[in-house]
């Protein structure tokens, strides 16, 4: 029970890895709020979570629409009376070579990366600050380092890095901790959508990513969870600002 009754928001936690860390955190004792542009999804992770004996609310948002994104944290708050975690991770590809890369798929990918990630963040620590506590996560990537066909990817994941850094600046003397998480290939929709893309079998494409990690192989969505929750624990309550590389490699 490494975070009993903490309240704990999980952008883009209808499936994959978000999926995954709230309901890892709600088993260890936090109460979750699950939220994500698709509400059935929504539905599907907070009624796998009360199935299992734990707390869980749906709420849907559009992380890159701020009246959405302060709603959903105004129900968490009225919901379980205050807000301890926030975890984002909701996310998107729009992958293209620079050649080939619209507005459309450029915008898509900051809105939903870095502005959500802002807006969120923003609401979350109105209610963090005044208690003396929290705990933000943001979902970097590997891509940060830079990644063929993700010129706007690869910019957001290393945007939430900087975005990272300076949270945990202004925030560490009201006691708030912000940290990243760097995954690297991880089995998700995502990774499968990229295979497709690429026009690779998703079972061969895990197969040489496998290949290129030390550990010989890909991440499931319960490794970012379980670093997750490490980061919004008390066992790290003297960690922040930092980036956790989380790829089974260097
Ligand atoms: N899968 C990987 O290998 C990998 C690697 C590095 C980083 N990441 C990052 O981890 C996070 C989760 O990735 P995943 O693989 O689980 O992806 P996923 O596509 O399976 O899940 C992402 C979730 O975000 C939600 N979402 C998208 N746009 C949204 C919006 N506007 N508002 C609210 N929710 C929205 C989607 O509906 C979806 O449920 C992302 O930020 C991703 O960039 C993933």
């Amino acid at each position: 029970m490494r975070v009993k009754d903490r309240v704990a928001i999980i952008t883009g936690s209808g499936r994959g890895i978000g999926a995954a860390t709230a309901g890892r955190l709600a088993e260890e004792g936090a109460k979750v709020v699950v939220t994500d542009i698709r509400a059935d999804a929504c539905e599907a992770t907070a009624a796998a979570i009360k199935a299992s004996g734990g707390e869980a609310i749906a709420v849907p948002c559009n992380i890159t629409e701020r009246q959405s994104v302060e709603e959903m944290v105004q129900k968490a708050v009225d919901t379980f009376g205050r807000l301890d975690i926030l975890v984002n991770n909701a996310g998107v590809i729009r992958d293209n070579l620079v050649h080939k890369m619209t507005d459309e798929d450029w915008d898509t990918v900051m809105n939903v990366h870095l502005k959500g990630s802002f807006y969120a963040s923003q609401a979350a620590q109105r209610y963090m600050v005044p208690q003396r506590y929290g705990k933000i996560v943001n979902l970097s990537s590997t891509s940060a380092l830079g990644n063929r066909g993700q010129l706007n990817y690869a910019t957001a994941k290393a945007g939430l890095q900087g975005f990272t850094r300076t949270l945990a600046i202004e925030l560490g003397k009201f006691n708030i901790n912000v940290n990243a998480i760097a995954p690297g290939f991880i089995e998700t929709d995502m990774t499968k959508a990229t295979a497709e893309r690429v026009g690779s079998d998703f079972e061969a494409f895990k197969r040489a990513a496998a290949e290129r990690s030390l550990l010989g192989r890909t991440g499931k969505p319960i490794d970012i969870a379980n670093a997750v929750l490490f980061l919004v624990s008390e066992e790290s309550s003297f960690i922040t600002g930092q980036v956790l590389y989380v790829r089974g490699g260097i």
